[in-house]
């Protein structure tokens, strides 16, 4: 509701606060199970618990609620770097993932919630469009994304993190972003065996096995699960044929992208780079990309 949005662009960050900000389908809950992850010594969040009672999404249940979360708090958020009020101290983990990649994925969850968006049926070259001119949820893949990088480029307490770095050596990323947070999550991982877990239990395949922990959804009503969450006071409806965790690779794109739009896409990108220097060429290291 416009209300719960308010409340959420109102919202007075703590000091010892910590933002996880994505683009939708960046890999927002992949991070959020690294942090959980290091939080609990790498043991696996429960088949009955939900990351979603851990850190709460800005956005979806308010800035109020947020606010009742006993501090320090992780937060989900995709919202743009200046619908955030600013406050010294409070950390931001940034997870980019490349374009292509980005709108395939976000295609599909489109059309995967059905029940939100209505969007059965539509076709990918359509959605592509939009996505283009930046009319899908969350805005401009284009702004957000170029914004939060020029942010971390100025600003210290910004950790800018490639989806395909992640994939490419999950070791040295945990590693990195743990020394950024501080010495709370460097320590953890430092105890036996805990960093080795962290990587098994953050994994596409462990977190595919039982991925209703990860999206809310808990009991079956006709053909959706419904969750009604106390803690947080707000329902989430997933459909139960959901792939929320879909595919988890990187250049998934090629089996959908026509040759112009991914041409398309290298010409924005050369475009925005002129305005946010350095954005072109972030990925620049995966030339299959
Ligand atoms: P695909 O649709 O390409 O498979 P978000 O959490 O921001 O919504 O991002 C969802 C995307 O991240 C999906 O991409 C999902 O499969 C992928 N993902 C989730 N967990 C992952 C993991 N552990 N490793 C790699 N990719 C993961």
């Amino acid at each position: 509701t416009q209300e719960i949005f308010d409340s959420a662009l109102a919202y007075e960050p703590d000091s010892s606060d910590i933002f996880v900000v994505t683009y939708p389908k960046c890999g927002t809950t992949w991070m959020l199970n690294i942090l959980y992850l290091i939080e609990h010594g790498g043991k696996m969040i429960g088949s009955d618990d939900n990351l979603n009672f851990h850190y709460p999404f800005i956005e979806l249940v308010g800035g109020d609620k947020v606010q009742e979360f006993k501090p320090p708090r992780v937060i989900k958020t995709h919202l743009d770097d200046r619908m955030i009020k600013h406050k010294e101290g409070v950390k931001c983990i940034f997870v980019a993932r490349n374009p292509k990649d980005c709108v395939v994925s976000f295609f599909h969850a489109t059309h995967d919630f059905h029940n939100l968006y209505k969007y059965e049926g539509g076709k990918f070259d359509d959605y592509f469009k939009i996505f283009m001119q930046g009319r899908v949820d969350w805005g401009d893949y284009f702004v957000m994304v170029p914004r939060w990088h020029e942010k971390s480029l100025r600003e210290k307490d910004v950790h800018f993190m490639l989806y395909e770095d992640m994939k490419n050596d999950p070791k040295m990323e945990i590693e990195k972003l743990a020394d950024f947070l501080g010495p709370k999550w460097s320590d953890s991982i430092k105890r036996e065996g805990v960093l080795e877990n962290v990587i098994k239990n953050s994994s596409f395949k462990a977190m595919k096995s039982n991925p209703l922990k990860y999206v809310s959804s808990i009991n079956k009503v006709d053909n959706m699960q419904l969750t009604i969450s106390l803690r947080l006071q707000c329902i989430t409806i997933a459909p139960k044929d959901l792939k929320f965790m879909r595919k988890g690779v990187v250049g998934d794109w090629r089996n959908t992208l026509s040759e112009e739009q991914s041409r398309e896409i290298d010409e924005k990108m050369k475009t925005v780079g002129k305005d946010y220097p350095g954005f072109d060429k972030i990925w620049e290291k995966y030339p299959d990309l």
